[in-house]
């Protein structure tokens, strides 16, 4: 879906920013230029942005447990 509309940019490439190794917004937002015009997505971009940091630190967690 799209995030923001000024810039074209959607939940998904936000998503994959996150993957790449941003960790925050404004991070997210020098790659793709997400809430840098009207600013009207900046709270939806930090939800996804701070949604895809969680499940990915929940991932690495999940790598840090030993095997048995
Ligand atoms: S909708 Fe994202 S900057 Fe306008």
């Amino acid at each position: 879906m799209y995030v923001c509309l000024c810039k074209g940019v959607t939940d998904s490439q936000i998503r994959n920013a996150v993957d790449g190794g941003a960790t925050n917004l404004r991070q997210v937002r020098k790659q793709l230029g997400v809430a840098s015009q009207c600013g009207k997505c900046a709270c939806l971009a930090k939800e996804i942005v701070s949604s895809a940091v969680e499940e990915n630190q929940i991932d690495m967690g999940a790598l840090c447990y030993p095997l048995a």
